[in-house]
């Protein structure tokens, strides 16, 4: 730790950063390399790199078993999973797809590819997912389908959401890319819906590189989707669906197949490094940390560290201070997507308020509980000298 003794030490005035590497938020898991390696060493000699090859079975076997369902199919990543999944539920029909505003900032794009238009739906205020009651006001006649996205803090309230598409004849899908290794009811997340749908990107739980995947138990939806990774072929050469080439290679799978065994470990660590940040942070007024569920299995994945609305700096302020000093702390999931898409979207405020105080800290396995330690010294130096601080900023915006 680079002590501070004035805000002038602070890296965003010009003082010495507290990490000389980058303290970043995605999980970015090592596999076990040897294990990767000696897979690979098989994929090579046996001159099967991609095409539906033994890694990519053997990993949506091990998937299928984990999620306790039919069907895992392999994508190249979760975007082109949920594309093939949204517009094979689609089935040709032009329509809306309900989403959460309060989420990754790709996904309207997502359901546009998939050939659908995003509507916004606001969030409940604790487990920040869709509700009952709000996608029920967002219901439209050309409603096509809702896609809930589960938080890492929070699965989606399942029974709720499927009950209302079940009055409504609308079926319900999952973006369960923060869900990995969650349970609700007990039950692992990827079973329910007509669909869930996973990420193997570097930054998340299980690392393939890149990759994804579509848990389902339903034969015919698995069958369409494994055609629609691959161009669309039913056989050698007659194609039947709108397809794509969204396959998953070897490599990808070698890495997520040498990383499985280890994900438990994974939760676990994440699980520490959220106790570290409780532990460090428990004296620092006016910062409190978004609780994640007792009574069910969750992941850990993300330390959210919520302001109040008094806190003596602004939520973006902080964030920059943190920033510079090489702990790459994020607004989490802000601006709310409905004001992205459109600035003069009617509010959803909810999400607006909590876009505007919430901190996604750094984690994973490059981030220790001696790091996490440091963060906190740091962020009480900053609170304690936040008038400091403040007039800092000033002069800098004066001189501008
Ligand atoms: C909620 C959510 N859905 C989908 C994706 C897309 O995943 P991928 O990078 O595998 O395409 C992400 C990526 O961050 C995500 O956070």
């Amino acid at each position: 730790m680079n002590d501070k003794h004035t805000v002038a030490d602070l890296a965003l005035f010009g003082g010495p950063a507290l990490f000389d590497r980058p303290r970043p938020i995605g999980q970015l898991a090592k596999p076990d390399t040897e294990h990767f390696f000696e897979l690979m060493r098989g994929a090579f000699e046996g001159r099967r790199l991609s095409n539906n090859g033994p890694l990519v079975q053997q990993l949506e076997a091990r998937l299928a078993d984990f999620h306790a369902v039919r069907h895992c199919i392999a994508y190249a990543n979760a975007g082109l999973a949920l594309i093939a999944l949204m517009e094979s539920v689609a089935g040709g029909r032009k329509g809306s797809v309900v989403i959460p505003t309060f989420t990754y900032t790709g996904l309207p794009h997502i359901v546009r590819w998939a050939g659908s238009e995003p509507i916004f739906c606001d969030v409940d205020k604790d487990t920040h997912t869709l509700t009952a009651a709000s996608v029920a006001n967002a219901l439209r006649d050309d409603t096509l389908m809702l896609l809930g996205v589960h938080q890492a803090n929070s699965p989606c309230p399942i029974d709720e959401l499927e009950a209302l598409g079940k009055q409504h004849g609308i079926p319900v899908l999952y973006d369960a890319v923060h869900g990995l290794g969650a349970t609700y009811r007990g039950k692992p997340i990827g079973g329910f819906g007509i669909a869930e749908v996973f990420s193997l990107h570097a930054t998340k739980l299980l690392n393939g590189f890149e990759g994804g995947y579509v848990t389902t138990d339903n034969d015919e939806l698995a069958a369409l989707l494994r055609r629609k990774r691959n161009f669309g072929y039913s056989g050698e050469c007659s194609i039947d669906t709108l397809g794509m080439n969204a396959k998953l290679n070897e490599i990808h799978a070698a890495s997520a197949l040498a990383a499985l065994d280890g994900l438990p470990a994974i939760i676990a660590r994440n699980r520490a490094r959220l106790r570290a940040y409780e532990e460090a942070f428990r004296d620092i007024p006016g910062l409190s940390w978004i609780p994640y569920p007792q009574e069910e299995a969750t992941n850990a994945e993300f330390p959210l560290l919520r302001l109040s609305h008094d806190w003596p700096l602004s939520r973006d302020t902080l964030v920059a201070l943190l920033r510079a000093e090489g702990a790459l702390a994020r607004p989490y999931y802000a601006p709310a997507l409905h004001l992205q898409d459109n600035p003069h979207h009617a509010p959803l405020p909810v999400a607006e308020t909590l876009s505007t105080c919430i901190i996604q800290m750094p984690t994973g396995e490059s981030v220790s509980v001696e790091d996490i330690e440091h963060i906190a010294a740091l962020v009480r130096f900053i609170v304690l000298n936040a008038p400091a601080v403040r007039a800092a900023l000033a002069a800098i915006e004066e001189a501008k």
